[in-house]
Formats: C-alpha cells, sequence, structure tokens
C-alpha cells in the first residue's frame, strides 16, 4: 500500500498536482521531505476526465463543449503525429482493453509510409469480458471523448478513418454515439477538413451480433469485414495487415476517450497518478456483493480495499466477511482475503499476485459464495464462447467444464484436482488467442487458493484414494 517516494516538497505540484501527505507531516508544514510513504487513490474531481460519467449532464455537442472536450483540437492536430505519439509515450498510457500493452509504442507502429493503401483505427468497444461495464459508459454519457478521441488517435497514426466496433447489444450506446458522430460532422470537427486542420478523418459505427469472441482483436477485424469473427493467426500483425488488409491499430474504448485529455493537459500531467509503470486514472468497474456496486474513475494503483471501501459501501456485511475477489474481469485469477488486504491496484501490483488488472472489473464475493459454482459458470461461458478454431481450446473448454461441473456435484475423484490444474496448463498459451488463456486462469486461481473447498466437493469426502476414471471417461 505504502511505496517511499525519494524527494519531495511539500504542497509542490508533481505533474501538475498536488502530492497527498501524510497528515501529521502535512500540518508540520515541513518544506520538504524525504522517503515520505505515498498513497495513491482518492482522484480529487478536478482530475477527472470522464466528468459524465454518471449521465448527470448533457451528452450532446453543447453538454460536451462546456466539460472542455473538443477544446483547441485543432491545435493538437497541427502539432503531428509524433507530437501526439511523444505525448502518449510519456503518459505511459498502457492498453485499457485487457493486454495492457504500451498505448504510444503500439501506436507507431503504423509506421509512416503505405503506399496505395488506405490506414485505418479501429476502436474496439465490444466490452464482452464478464463483469465489465466502464466503455459502455462513456459512450452513453460521454460520446464526444470518444470521438474527439478517435480523431487524436488516428491523426496519431496518420488513419484515414475510425471504425467503431460495438457490441450488438449496447443499443442505447450505440445511438448516442450516432448523435455524437453526427453532430461532429455537422460542426465540422471531423470529416474533410477535420477542425479546419486539413486532416481528413471519417468515423464510422459498425455494431456487432454479441459474441465475447468478436473483442479479440483479429476476430474483431474479421467480422468488421463480415465474415465469422474467429481470430487470425499473428504474424502478420493488424499494423502491417489489417482491417481490408491494410494497416490497422485495434484500441480499447477508455484508451482512446482519455487521449485528447493527455495531449491538452500533457502527458506529465496523467503520468503523475498511481506508480511507475502503472500510471494515470482509471475506470474500475465493482460489482457482487458491495453495498453500492458503481463504475468509478480513480487513481491507478490505489488498494484495492481502499477502492471497495470508498466507492462501493465497502463489502456486504463487512470486509471479514469477504471470501474472494475476481480483481480484472472474469479471465483473471481469483484473489483470497488475505491478498486483497493490501494489494495495489494497477498491472504491476496484480500480476505479483498472480493475478491480473485485466479490464479493471472488480467482482467481490462474501462468504455466502459457492466459489466451485462460481468458477463452473465461468467455465460454462468459455467454453461457450470459444470459437473452435483450435484444438486445446475447443476441446479444453468442454473438458474443463464437464470437470468443474463434476465438482460443484460432488461426483469428482481426488486425483481430479491436479487433473484439472495439468489441464489448464496444457491449453495455456498453447492457442491462437487468448480465449484459452481466459478459460484456464480463473481454474487456476480457484486451486491455488481454494483447493479445500474443492477438496469438500469430492465423491467420497477428502482423503479419498479410490482411483477414479480416466480423463477420457469422464461423463458430461
Ligand atoms: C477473447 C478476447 C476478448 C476480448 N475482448 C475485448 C473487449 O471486449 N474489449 C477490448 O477493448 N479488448 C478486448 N480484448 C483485447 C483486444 O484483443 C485488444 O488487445 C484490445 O482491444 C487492444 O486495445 P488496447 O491496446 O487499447 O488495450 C479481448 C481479447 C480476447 C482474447
Ligand atoms: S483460443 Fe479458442 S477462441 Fe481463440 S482462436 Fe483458438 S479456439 Fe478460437
Amino acid at each position: 500500500m505504502f511505496r517511499p517516494i525519494q524527494r519531495v516538497s511539500a504542497l509542490a505540484p508533481s505533474g501538475g498536482r498536488i502530492l497527498r501527505l501524510p497528515a501529521p507531516v502535512a500540518r508540520r508544514g515541513l518544506a520538504t521531505v524525504t522517503n515520505v510513504p505515498k498513497t495513491y487513490g482518492g482522484l480529487r474531481d478536478q482530475d477527472r476526465i470522464f466528468t459524465n460519467l454518471y449521465g448527470r449532464h448533457d451528452y450532446r455537442l453543447k453538454g460536451a463543449q462546456a466539460r472542455g472536450d473538443w477544446y483547441k483540437t485543432k491545435e493538437i492536430l497541427l502539432k503531428g503525429d509524433d507530437w501526439i505519439i511523444n505525448e502518449v509515450k510519456a503518459s505511459g498510457l498502457r492498453g485499457r482493453g485487457g493486454a495492457g500493452f504500451p498505448s504510444g509504442l503500439k501506436w507507431s507502429f503504423m509506421g509512416k509510409s503505405s503506399p496505395g493503401r488506405p490506414r485505418y483505427l479501429v476502436i474496439n468497444a465490444d466490452e464482452g469480458e464478464p463483469g465489465t461495464c466502464k466503455d459502455r459508459e462513456i459512450m452513453r454519457h460521454d460520446p464526444h471523448k470518444l470521438v474527439e478521441g478517435c480523431l487524436v488517435a488516428g491523426r496519431a497514426m496518420n488513419a484515414n478513418a475510425a471504425y467503431i466496433y460495438i457490441r450488438g447489444e449496447f443499443y442505447n450506446e450505440a445511438s448516442s454515439l450516432q448523435v455524437a458522430i453526427d453532430e461532429a460532422y455537422k460542426a465540422g470537427l471531423i470529416g474533410k477538413n477535420a477542425c479546419g486542420s486539413g486532416y481528413d478523418f471519417d468515423v464510422y459505427i459498425h455494431r456487432g451480433a454479441g459474441a465475447y469472441i468478436c473483442g479479440e482483436e483479429t476476430a474483431l477485424i474479421e467480422s468488421i469485414e463480415g465474415k465469422q469473427g474467429k481470430p487470425r493467426l499473428k504474424p502478420p500483425f493488424p499494423a502491417n495487415v489489417g482491417l481490408f488488409g491494410c494497416p490497422t491499430t485495434v484500441a480499447n474504448v477508455e484508451t482512446v476517450a482519455v487521449a485528447p485529455t493527455i495531449c491538452r493537459r500533457g502527458g506529465s500531467w496523467f503520468a503523475g497518478f498511481g506508480r511507475e509503470r502503472n500510471t494515470g486514472t482509471k475506470l474500475f468497474c465493482i460489482s457482487g456483493h458491495v453495498n453500492t456496486p458503481c463504475t468509478v474513475e480513480e487513481e491507478m494503483s490505489i488498494p484495492l480495499k481502499e477502492l471497495i471501501e470508498r466507492h462501493c459501501g465497502g463489502v456486504r456485511g463487512g470486509w471479514d466477511n469477504l471470501l474472494a475477489v475476481i480483481p480484472g474481469g472474469a479471465s483473471t485469477p481469483l484473489l483470497p482475503p488475505a491478498v486483497c488486504d493490501d494489494v495495489l491496484m494497477d498491472f504491476d501490483g496484480l500480476r505479483d499476485a498472480q493475478s491480473g488488472l485485466g479490464t479493471a472489473a472488480v467482482i467481490v464475493m462474501d462468504k455466502s459464495t459457492d466459489v466451485v459454482a462460481a468458477i463452473t459458470r465461468l467455465s460454462a461461458f468459455f467454453r461457450h464462447e470459444s470459437c473452435g478454431q483450435c484444438t486445446p481450446c475447443r476441446e479444453g473448454t468442454s473438458w474443463l467444464y464437464h470437470m468443474m461441473d463434476r465438482f460443484t456435484r460432488g461426483q469428482a475423484r481426488p486425483q481430479e484436482i491436479d487433473m484439472l490444474w495439468e489441464l489448464t496448463k496444457q491449453i495455456e498459451g498453447h492457442t491462437i488467442c487468448a480465449l484459452g488463456d481466459a478459460a484456464a486462469w480463473p481454474i487456476q486461481g480457484l486451486i491455488r487458493h481454494f483447493r479445500p473447498e474443492l477438496e469438500q466437493r469430492l465423491l467420497a469426502g477428502p482423503g479419498t484414494t479410490a482411483g477414479g476414471p480416466a480423463l477420457d471417461q469422464l461423463s458430461a
């Protein structure tokens, strides 16, 4: 939770904001302090990027402009692609779609020349990861943030157009977004000579049909092209051969929506939040057994416990009633209470805890939860969503589900816990896309932290050594 920082000046701006010091130090009013532990969290309103997350204000152009959107966008565009990429690099922004790849670097892969071929920015608005509900809030309540983000990110890549791939169920979100796009065209903000900058840029919405796998970037590209949403083998990477065979970058809604603010307030401002390598503000969506589930923008690296207690009214029945937390959407391994006590909500903190930040969708389970049944339900989801192209995923997700189902029903044999672990290891890293990993990780988390709960579900109770059927003989 605490990390010593070398030297800070009390009340001195750090990347455009004030470092909060522990109360006794601040009261003493010391000018310079050494080795003061820095805390994270408690984002101030003036540091929020998403100022209409809850839809309390006008989402249309007038309201968006009143909140600072589309301010000096022309100047940003005129500064050019290198300048924008450098600001995004300086901000330390890492992709908000799950993998956390550094965005400035990724956007620079498009290179400068692609003779005779158009270039595309594709916005991933599929938001299929169970527990995740952040991009939809941007699109329905703050759609101009995304439209302006498309223009700025598109300029960084010298793209000709952006395709926003939005999941089919997001009807209201697609409608608000279309209103914002129409308004932006009408005001000359996008389209020919966008914002009067001399740069031409179009924005299109493409509605998906609601398949989780279509959130995977190459499956998404296939889907826009009118084919089945099945991931492509890489290489070639989309930056070389992407949409319609042209250079393409796929980026998450939140990633792109923060780009204009980063350019306006400066990369160093954004980098002033969170820990090194884990910078910025971040949308967290917290659901499950908390008193007030919500989506909230907070400082990266906020402790999990503070996030839940500050914004969600705490765990139902109190912190001691906590059983487990899935910290980053359904595919990230769950954490037991001992880890939840002081884990930091960022890429490195959760990686060190053998889990992941993923989409920052926090699913809280209190002690009333049947954790084996909960993970079995996730297994059913991944099995259903496998596109079936590769054998370890197609067959493995089915086996995982059936074995988990046997535990849920109390029909599993003792040796099946290790077989289950082995099966996840045979799937992990052996598939075309990361859906195979996503199916394996929740079960690995369960075995790592909740083995006794699995042992309680064995056919003849814990300690049984009787041989069970071979894996390929397991009943459905
Ligand atoms: C099965 C699967 C589903 C995914 N679903 C989404 C999604 O719904 N939204 C998203 O932004 N990224 C999703 N991703 C990650 C994308 O492939 C891609 O990494 C991401 O859109 C890149 O954006 P970023 O660099 O801004 O994070 C998914 C990946 C996999 C393997
Ligand atoms: S890992 Fe699964 S979802 Fe991904 S390509 Fe292979 S079969 Fe399809």
